[in-house]
């Protein structure tokens, strides 16, 4: 027996959705040789940041590339500590550690999983130079507390806002209440530029300056006066007579395409009606799902504008009658429908293994990364797919 077809509408379930607009930007760029950084790229920045009420944004290759660059932005040097989440993407924590930092992780609130504040301080050294909240899953860490923690002892807050563009925590957005915001763009987030691509956004000159300095090789152009400094080549003025470059440091390369900040800025116009879509989903999946013995469903904090990038959902294996492995598996092969898990804590890992970290350290972690399913919420979701979705759960549910 062979298992039945995958439902389309549901394979297709987790990223952004694009439309003629972005269609049309594309082309419209590639009419101009599709530039690396250039005239499309300043624009989605302008468009970002004022979106974000930040000072500065500049537009990376993904989410990854604007952790990085905000490490260097807050000064990070080899021997400093990090504060974060186990339950979030490598990339959250690969970036202090590849920089040569400490990982130090806390344990997370079991109703938002997002980092538990009240377990932060007791975890700063004085080698801690940040604190990286992650939004996860589409809603806003508890700010206040950690913004309150870092400025007590001269901390950076770097915010990893990568599932959470749009998001909101009492009146702002996510990514711009901290030292920086770092967003993703990648195919399966709620706005996607091309499959991938990122932003940082920030009110610090000095940080933005770095950020902008090392995204592009740490180039300084000088042209026409000598005074006259532009600090990236690709956004050198045209028409200003280029004399020499010269170079900071040694950097990266970073940066975004034109083509796909284009696409950038068709997505921004409508992120807010394709998260309200998302909020719709997730509510229609709420409303359906409430009830089913076993099944903790997400909870949106009050004051919070929670985006569900995705749906989580914590089995009770007694209750429910069966393990997330054992669901996962039979709604695939049942229902013809890949539930996700996306992720699990990074201490389970052999990467954080080999930095002393292991199962058992962080009890409510452990417990989300054991029994956490993902639903799909996004955009291209039928009326149809949602409620097979909710029968093939409750049929299962028994
Ligand atoms: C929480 C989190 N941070 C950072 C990233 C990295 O983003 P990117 O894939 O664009 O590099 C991801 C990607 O999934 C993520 O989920």
């Amino acid at each position: 027996m062979g298992s039945p077809p995958i439902k389309h509408d549901l394979l297709i379930r987790f990223g952004s959705e694009y439309g003629v607009e972005e269609r049309a930007a594309v082309l419209d760029v590639l009419d101009k040789n599709a530039p690396t950084s250039d005239k499309a790229c300043i624009q989605f920045e302008k468009d970002f940041a004022a979106y974000c009420g930040t000072e500065y944004a500049r537009c990376v290759s993904n989410g990854t590339a604007a952790l990085f660059l905000s490490m260097v932005g807050i000064g990070l040097q080899p021997g400093d500590r990090v504060i974060t989440t186990p339950l979030t993407w490598i990339a959250t924590a690969a970036a202090p550690a590849t920089l040569g930092a400490e990982v130090d992780f806390v344990d997370i609130d079991s109703e938002t999983y997002n980092l538990d504040p009240t377990l932060i301080e007791e975890k700063i050294t004085p080698q801690t130079k940040a604190i990286l909240p992650v939004h996860m899953y589409g809603q806003c860490c508890d700010m206040d507390p950690i913004l309150e923690i870092a400025q007590k002892h001269g901390l950076a807050v770097v915010e990893d806002a990568c599932h959470t563009v749009g998001g909101e925590y009492k009146g702002r957005k996510a990514g711009s209440m901290g030292t920086t915001g770092c967003f993703s763009f990648h195919e399966q987030k709620n706005m996607s530029t091309l499959g991938e691509g990122g932003m940082v956004v920030t009110d610090d000159p000095n940080v933005y300056e770095r950020i902008a300095l090392y995204r592009s090789h740490c180039t300084r152009v000088y042209g026409e006066s000598t005074k006259y400094c532009s600090i990236d080549e690709t956004q050198f003025p045209m028409g200003k007579r280029f004399w020499w470059q010269d170079f900071d440091d040694t950097g990266y390369n970073f940066r975004m395409t034109d083509i796909q900040s284009a696409v950038g800025i068709e997505q921004l116009k409508k992120l807010d009606s394709l998260n309200q879509r998302r909020i719709d989903h997730a509510a229609f999946l709420s409303e359906r799902l409430e009830g089913v013995p076993g099944l903790k469903l997400p909870k949106t904090m009050p004051e919070r504008k929670h985006v569900f990038h995705l749906y989580p959902v914590l089995i009770d294996p007694t209750t429910f009658g069966m393990t997330k492995e054992d669901f996962i598996d039979r709604m695939l092969h049942e229902k013809g429908i890949k539930v996700g898990m996306h992720y699990i804590p990074l201490t389970w890992t052999t990467a954080f293994k080999n930095r002393g970290y292991d199962r058992g350290q962080f009890p409510v972690a452990d417990h989300v990364g054991e029994n956490v399913v993902t639903f799909p919420v996004g955009p291209r979701l039928t009326e149809e797919a949602l409620e097979y979705l909710v029968e093939s759960v409750v049929s299962l549910a028994g």
